[in-house]
């Protein structure tokens, strides 16, 4: 009944994303999300993905040929940080979706980190289309994680409500700091 925390993730995601959008992967890791997106935003829409592990992008890559999605998807190797300097001037997001942490069957040293997290929700907060949503699955079990979690509930809850709606989704009485959501619905 209750919806784990990537599986709510991605009933927000299907209320947020129209065919024909612009949408962010954040973190394209094993592609899970990524192939979400871009059957939501459709042959007229664009998936605009991005990690920093070179297999992360390789493996999606071949994950999006297979299911004859890779079209309508551009992966990027590079950081989150730089997703702005991406985007298509003047055009909105109909959603964006971060999926924290490290690469599941990779390096567990190589993790997101709190600033470039921060700085890439940041700048594309504005960029939204106003009622959709931008959501983060957050990890907190790994030394990296606990900092970027504060940091990013600090950040999420000082955002002005006039503008955008913030909830958190979390289960309280789960052991080994299970993953919970953020989702950041753009208002005005
Ligand atoms: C939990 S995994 C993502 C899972 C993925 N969304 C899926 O559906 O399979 C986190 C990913 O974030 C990537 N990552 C870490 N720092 C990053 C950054 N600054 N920019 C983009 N990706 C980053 C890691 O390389 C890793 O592949």
């Amino acid at each position: 009944m209750l919806e784990k925390a990537v599986a709510f993730s991605h009933s927000l995601l299907k209320k947020s994303i129209i065919p024909g959008d612009i949408v962010i992967d954040g973190t394209v890791g094993n592609g899970n999300d990524t192939v979400l997106l871009a059957s939501l935003v459709g042959k007229t829409g664009t998936v605009i993905g991005f990690d920093i592990q070179e297999t992360a992008i390789e493996k999606t890559k071949q994950k999006l040929l297979l299911t004859g999605l890779l079209p309508q998807v551009e992966l990027h190797h590079a950081s989150h940080a730089q997703a702005v300097d991406f985007l298509p001037p003047n055009k909105e997001l109909g959603g964006a979706i971060y999926n924290l942490g490290y690469l599941p069957g990779g390096d567990k040293e190589i993790t997101t980190q709190k600033d470039s997290t921060l700085m890439s929700i940041s700048f594309l907060l504005p960029r939204l289309r106003i009622g959709s949503l931008l959501v983060v699955v957050v990890y907190s079990g790994h030394p990296a994680g606990e900092a970027e979690k504060n940091a990013l509930v600090d950040y999420v809850s000082q955002l002005d409500q006039k503008e955008y709606d913030v909830l958190l989704y979390q289960f309280l009485n789960q052991k080994n700091n299970p993953p919970f959501v953020l989702a950041i619905e753009r208002k005005k």
